[in-house]
């Protein structure tokens, strides 16, 4: 294995011929703004350092981590000139890891032993997709047929509240989000590299799914490898699902409209 080395530099000359760039640089948020509060100070940032990236990387796949992600990840791709399946964001990869975790406390069962997915917005319209919710393919809603719902007196719903609530608990404790996202880096990176197409919850271009119409990033399953994005996977939703799927839908597309990349 090579010993890694670290570069250190202001000049982005430094990340020549990279196979992977991953974009952090951003304006911190404040203890009371939303993700999307941040988007015009961020695009300011992205306008200065994603042409450079790429003029000096023209074959990475850049992994967008700023938030509010999925905007930030439609402006890097805007940005770049780059095909879009090599602009990718971590979008809800960090909520679903949060959901098998929350879930994997109530079960008594490994997270990695839950299959369960967040969809949409990195952020307060999250879908968690509760119908496919399964530990080796028992589904739960079999077992719970509301499960998920207000409606369910066992009160699942809880679970998936504070899956939104971590990133604002954390940034209350410490001022900052960084230890879980950075894991979720490390892993996508690891798949880009070893071109494994693991399927992950991840920040893509979702025109033309879903009948989605507008020209946004979201998070949906896809497989990722080291051209970037490679599978985006059509998975079942129940019609409520797909009704909260058009509120993140609804919410980027409204925050996005006045950006000016
Ligand atoms: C979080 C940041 C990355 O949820 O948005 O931790």
């Amino acid at each position: 294995m090579n010993v890694p080395k670290f570069v250190h530099s202001s000049d982005f000359c430094a990340s020549s011929n990279s196979k992977v760039v991953v974009v952090t640089a951003g304006a911190r948020q404040l203890k009371d703004e939303s993700r999307l509060d941040l988007l015009q100070r961020n695009v300011d940032i992205f306008k200065n350092i994603i042409p450079p990236l790429v003029q000096y990387s023209p074959e990475a796949v850049f992994v967008i981590v700023t938030n509010p992600v999925d905007i930030m990840t439609w402006v890097a791709w805007k940005l770049s000139n780059l095909p879009v399946h090599k602009v990718v964001g971590t979008g809800t990869q960090l909520d679903s890891s949060r959901f098998r975790f929350l879930l994997s406390d109530r079960l008594g069962i490994s997270p990695s032993s839950i299959s369960a997915w967040i969809i949409g917005e990195h952020g307060d319209t999250q879908v968690p997709l509760w119908s496919g919710v399964n530990v080796a393919g028992v589904q739960l809603r079999d077992i719970v047929p509301n499960i998920g719902l207000p409606t369910d007196y066992e009160k699942w719903h809880e679970v998936h509240k504070d899956v939104v609530r971590a990133g604002t608990t954390v940034r209350c404790l410490k001022g900052y989000t960084s230890s879980a996202v950075g894991l979720c880096v490390a892993d996508m990176v690891d798949c880009i590299l070893r071109n494994v197409n693991e399927v992950k919850s991840i920040s893509t271009l979702v025109q033309g799914h879903h009948d989605i119409k507008d020209e946004i990033f979201l998070s949906l399953p896809s497989a990722l490898g080291e051209e970037g994005i490679t599978k985006i996977i059509r998975m079942r939703m129940t019609e409520y699902e797909k009704k909260l799927l058009k509120i993140s839908v609804d919410t980027i597309t409204n925050a996005q409209k006045n950006v000016k990349v």
